[in-house]
């Protein structure tokens, strides 16, 4: 476990499933994570992160619904081998949504910002307590049905799939494509 937020933000990576041993996270670590992620601010204590844990045979509800969103009523055989590899490897997979509040002050985009602020701390936690995740997107996690399946409605977002597992390695070294210094202009007299 490593205690230093500097050194967790910068040893933190994105960890797909082919990279998880297929272990089961204990459920205390995903009650730890989860509540990592209820800490993230919010304009006006607005808290739209809103999480959908799939674990067990759980998943196989997921994958359902994933295959039949993607495919209709033929699957496609390897994305559908593909997408059950990930799911078996990871311990949870963790729906991310946006709840809408009903403050007309508060735009969407704030709620979203916030959203991400709490799947950082989840991510950061993961990686603090010795597990891996990564959030994963793509064009189906946008959709209506989805939001729809998750329990969401029109107002609000789902916003992709945290995987959640153990690692099988160490974590690489990070890229980043430019320094902080290309990306910060300063403005000092
Ligand atoms: C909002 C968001 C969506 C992401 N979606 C995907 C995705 O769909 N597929 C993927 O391979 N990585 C996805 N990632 C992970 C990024 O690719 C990854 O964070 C980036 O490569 C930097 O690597 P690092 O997380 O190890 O620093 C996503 C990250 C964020 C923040």
């Amino acid at each position: 476990m490593n205690n230093d937020i500097l050194e967790t933000i910068k040893t933190r990576r994105t960890v797909k499933p082919m990279d998880y041993t297929g272990e089961i996270v204990p459920e205390t670590v995903v009650t730890q994570i989860l509540e990592a992620a209820n800490w993230a601010p919010t304009h006006g204590y607005t808290e739209p992160w809103r999480f959908v844990v799939f674990s067990g045979t759980g998943k196989n509800k997921l994958l359902e619904f994933m295959t039949h969103l993607a495919d209709g009523d033929t699957p496609n055989p390897i994305r559908y081998e593909k997408r059950k590899a990930a799911y078996d490897a990871a311990s949870h997979i963790i729906a991310i949504g946006m709840k809408r509040g009903d403050n007309p002050k508060i735009p969407e985009i704030e709620e979203v910002l916030s959203v991400g602020m709490a799947v950082q701390n989840m991510w950061l936690a993961t990686h603090a307590l010795g597990y891996c995740g990564y959030w994963s997107t793509g064009a189906d996690v946008f959709r209506e049905e989805l939001a729809n399946f998750l329990g969401l409605t029109e107002a609000d977002k789902s916003l992709g799939f945290f995987y959640l597992g153990v690692p099988a390695k160490p974590n690489k070294e990070g890229i980043r494509m430019t320094d902080i210094r290309a990306k910060v202009v300063e403005i000092k007299a």
